[in-house]
């Protein structure tokens, strides 16, 4: 709404400079000086920085100069900190069982990730963990992990389920996703991930798996509301595109939209097939190929971009971001925190690397980080500032915005509201 004289606000924070990541124009969609209001968990408005301000005060509970949040500012009223819509960390797996940092010496001394799935180490040796770890011991190591992720202002995470593959230890990791919600100030999504790796009961019978998957365990999950979305690891060492397309089709029957991991380590065209599904995201994408990036931008699908992995796996073939650019498919960057091939639990190294491994600017990387996060999680109220949308916000010590992205463990936001509320 716009501002509107008499009405009470819960919080007003002024002296700001606001990269709102509104498509205004400007870099990082900076508006020029206004004061934001916040009601009811939401931006109830944005209002100029002018004579009347003064006035406004009055309308609010809480009136906040964000110059005084800064340490050691010394009353410097000219040193403006800059505010931001909270980080979206739209691909994790960051609930799973016991870690993998054996299988981290393994790589480094020769064995590849392929070749440790195929001894069925890899995504399956934490499936054995996962189903063993009771649901307390999965939560306590979730929190840890997602508080690490929110330390550095992130207010929605996606988590993925797929190291149960079982029907029970797939719901427990669910549930256990959602819960986070009850201990740390972050919305979370999950995504329904049945179809991350064979599970050694269907080894004889990988058709009876994809049976089970669209037959029993989507629906159920489906009826009791588990997850927001459905992906599918599609590639050689995952599921073929047949196979994942039985999948997408299942979930399409049950109203739940699609996400992929796609062409990480060879050009499956699972993307070809996310983009015909109209897929919320397609994720990885190393290997996908220029002429099917027309398909992506035709079906409005976000691109994630996921360096962690490709640093931690030593991979050299980069996704196609220039090309992506030019068909303006969106870009999102996300840290696909998990035990084997991304252990990274922090958005701003993600965004680090997003700009010195694929060369992204650092505005691509905090936009992917924000507004094409909320994209890519079929999210419309969140990812930018702007009246109407999700009061979370980020609040930083830094001259511009470019500094979050330029440097290592340089930066922890000032203060940071999660739907209004200062966590
Ligand atoms: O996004 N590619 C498949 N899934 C994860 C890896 C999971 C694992 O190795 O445990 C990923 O990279
Ligand atoms: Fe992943």
């Amino acid at each position: 709404m716009d501002h509107v004289m008499g009405y009470q606000y819960d919080t007003l924070i002024y002296n700001v400079r606001i990269a709102s990541m509104q498509d205004n124009g400007l870099p990082y969609g900076e508006l020029p000086p206004h004061a934001i209001a916040i009601a009811a968990g939401r931006i109830a408005a944005l209002i100029p920085c002018d004579d009347a301000l003064g006035e406004v005060f009055q309308q609010a509970n809480t009136v906040i100069d964000a110059t005084t949040l800064i340490p050691q500012n010394e009353g410097d009223k000219t040193k403006l900190p800059w505010l931001l819509p909270g980080f979206i960390d739209c691909h994790t797996h960051l609930v799973y069982g016991g870690n993998r940092a054996e299988e981290f010496e393994m790589r480094l001394q020769g064995a590849s990730y392929v070749d440790i799935a195929q001894r069925g180490g890899g995504i399956k040796g934490t499936v054995e963990k996962t189903r063993r770890a009771d649901e307390p011991t999965l939560l306590n190591t979730a929190i840890k992990r997602a508080k690490r992720l929110c330390e550095e202002g992130v207010t929605t995470i996606e988590v993925k389920s797929g190291y149960g593959l079982d029907l029970d230890t797939e719901v427990r990791m669910l549930r256990v996703a959602k819960s986070l919600e009850q201990h740390l100030p972050v919305s979370i999504q999950t995504t329904y991930l049945g179809a991350h790796a064979l599970p050694n009961e269907y080894a004889e019978d990988p058709d009876g798996y994809i049976n089970f998957i669209c037959e029993e365990a989507l629906p159920h999950i489906a009826s009791q509301n588990l997850a927001n979305a459905v992906d599918v690891f599609c590639e050689t060492i995952g599921f073929s595109t047949s196979q994942t397309e039985r999948v997408f089709s299942s979930a399409q029957k049950h109203g739940l939209p699609i996400k992929a991991h796609v062409e990480q380590l060879s050009d499956s065209k699972g993307a070809v097939l996310a983009a015909k599904y109209g897929a919320l995201s397609v994720d990885h994408i190393e290997y996908l190929a220029d002429s099917d990036i027309p398909l992506l931008a035709q079906s409005g699908t976000v691109a994630v971009l996921l360096p962690g992995a490709f640093y931690y796996l030593s991979e050299v073939q980069k996704p196609p971001v220039d090309a992506l650019r030019a068909h303006n498919v969106p870009m999102a960057l996300a840290t696909d925190f998990n035990p084997g091939s991304s252990p990274l639990a922090s958005i701003l190294t993600a965004i680090n690397m997003g700009c010195v491994l694929f060369q992204l600017t650092p505005e691509e990387a905090l936009r992917g980080a924000t507004m094409h996060a909320a994209s890519a999680l079929g999210l419309h109220d969140r990812g930018v500032i702007e009246a109407g949308k999700l009061a979370d916000l980020t609040l930083w010590d830094i001259e511009t915005p470019a500094e979050l992205a330029y440097c290592i463990n340089g930066h922890r936001p000032v203060a940071v509201y999660k739907e209004g509320k200062h966590v």
